[in-house]
């Protein structure tokens, strides 16, 4: 039988400061939240022109409004006269105009200055250099991606790169119609923990026999320890032979999805898009995780649950599958929280070590570290 030394087989975790300390956090959010493009929400969330969210991209309030012409527009939600934050809600309709509360100043929903108290003449001439800052926004997989870098690559040389590695060709995923599907459940997460925590812990199973009970009971095949992408590009783990459908209990699921193989629809796909959204495949349905990194030690994350019109129209009691997932997020979070709380202590002097199972988040720590240090 073949031997090895143990040893050779754990390496080391990022190091203890890259979970506590402020100054690593203030500079992933400049270094990579605030240049890489970032998941903002669903297109749905903004159905109709002047309608608009604020989300929070690395410390910043984002408006995204929907446009006469039926795009978007991203814009730092910051008043440029002095500087007064304009919208304060997370969502609503501002009609034609942008209206800041403070001095009335107004701008067109994609961002230019329209309008300013007593001085309509000098308007005319300074409405384009006095615009509200505008940010790179793209409507894709029926999301809202945004980019704060106006020197960032294209969303197609970040997000669809990632999608192609993943599943083997980035149009294999235009078979869920994710722009066509519609929110059936969403639920924010609170979690005492560093964002990283949460990507390393969606990226492997080692944990999931530990943590995740029904989940291994709908997929048997993660009791290997073996993440759905850590199985190579392409790779679906598979739903159980005894099982009906990706659900609490095992009960059969809801309508397939109409354009998803045969072959992939009783198959997980789990991806992470570097560096704050997650997106697990279904044949059923589809869940959307959306991290916004708060502080070194807390992350909200925003989960939706998707699925396509007719199964929401139809009445059918979409509970079980949401159940699922939703005690998967729980038990994650509970997980990522006690590593924080280990990162924390005087103990975790150094790092700690990946089995083997785990090593690909070696090279999500490298992305990290390349982004920071460079
Ligand atoms: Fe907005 Fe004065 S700060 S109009």
């Amino acid at each position: 039988m073949a031997t090895f030394s143990e040893a050779d087989r754990l390496l080391p975790t990022l190091d203890r400061h890259w979970y506590v300390d402020p100054a690593i956090f203030a500079a992933e959010q400049e270094r990579i939240f605030a240049r890489r493009w970032i998941l903002a929400g669903r297109g749905s969330d903004v159905p109709a022109p002047g309608d608009y969210v604020t989300v929070e991209i690395a410390g910043e309030s984002v408006i995204v409004m929907r446009t006469a012409d039926g795009g978007l527009s991203a814009m730092l939600n910051i008043c440029r006269h002095r500087g007064a934050r304009i919208l304060l809600e997370e969502r609503g309709s501002c009609g034609r105009t942008i209206r800041c509360p403070y001095h009335a100043w107004s701008y067109s929903p994609d961002g230019e200055l329209v309008g300013a108290p007593n001085l309509r003449d000098w308007v005319g001439d300074s409405r384009h250099e006095l615009s509200l800052q505008r940010l790179s926004v793209r409507e894709r997989y029926g999301c809202v991606w945004v980019n704060l870098d106006p020197g960032a690559a294209s969303s197609e040389d970040d997000v669809e790169v990632q999608i192609a590695a993943r599943l083997g060709a980035a149009d294999r995923i235009d078979a869920w119609e994710l722009d066509r599907l519609r929110t059936g459940r969403s639920i924010v997460y609170e979690i005492a923990a560093n964002w990283k925590l949460i990507v390393e812990n969606f990226m492997e199973c080692y944990h999931c026999t530990t943590i995740h009970p029904e989940l291994v009971a709908v997929i048997p095949e993660f009791r290997s320890g073996i993440a759905s992408q850590a199985g190579g590009s392409g790779y679906g783990s598979a739903i159980g032979d005894k099982v009906d459908g990706f659900t609490v209990d095992g009960r059969a699921g809801l309508e397939p999805l109409p354009l998803v193989p045969e072959d992939d629809r009783r198959r997980y796909f789990g991806m992470t898009i570097v560096p704050g959204a997650f997106i697990n495949l279904l044949g059923d349905h589809v869940i959307v995780h959306r991290l916004i990194p708060k502080a070194v030690d807390h992350t909200t994350l925003v989960c939706e649950w998707l699925f396509p019109p007719e199964t929401l129209d139809s009445g059918a009691d979409i509970e079980p599958t949401v159940e699922l997932f939703d005690r998967v997020n729980q038990q994650d979070f509970d997980a990522c929280e006690r590593c924080q709380l280990g990162a924390a202590s005087r103990a975790y002097a150094h790092e700690n070590v990946l089995v083997p199972l785990e090593h690909h988040l070696l090279g999500f720590y490298d992305q990290v570290r390349a982004a920071v240090e460079a």
